[in-house]
């Protein structure tokens, strides 16, 4: 277990679409597991494998006490609109309002490749979003409202 180096705004590295994890081996349970003292460490509540400079399909979410590992995340269902402010560890002393669905239903595998589903609203289903959102090379600030 070790802190990784978080990859801040300007890299491109954040712009690149992360790659989908086929092999739910030693490494991978390494980088999840480097990626949760990473954002304890940081006070985070969600990161993405790219942010720890790794391009491949993993998130990890702490919100509301509910804590998961998101392989392969697949958002298949939303609902709604909220708009709240959001953060990011790899921008910093920004923030601002973004929308996001106020209800998701989200498809994953977990560490060892077993898949399963999370429903979530408001905070839950932002912060997932935020996170699948970083797979795909865009940032918040990309979509903050009024900038
Ligand atoms: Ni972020």
């Amino acid at each position: 277990m070790a802190v990784r180096k978080v990859v801040k705004r300007g890299d491109e590295l954040l712009k690149k679409k992360s790659k989908k994890v086929h092999d739910f081996d030693e490494n991978l349970a390494q980088l999840l597991d480097d990626m949760w003292d990473t954002m304890y460490a940081n006070d985070g509540m969600g990161l993405a494998a790219v942010q720890v400079g790794v391009l491949r399909r993993a998130i990890i979410i702490d919100v509301n006490n509910l804590k998961a590992e998101l392989i392969n995340p697949e958002i298949f269902y939303t609902k709604g609109e909220d708009i709240e402010e959001e953060g990011c560890l790899s921008v910093e002393n920004f923030h601002g309002k973004v929308k996001r669905p106020y209800k998701i239903m989200v498809r994953a595998q977990d560490r060892y490749g077993y898949p399963f589903e999370i429903t979530g609203e408001k905070w839950l289903a932002r912060c997932i979003c935020h996170e699948c959102d970083h797979l795909e090379g865009i940032l918040f600030s990309d979509k903050v409202l009024n900038k």
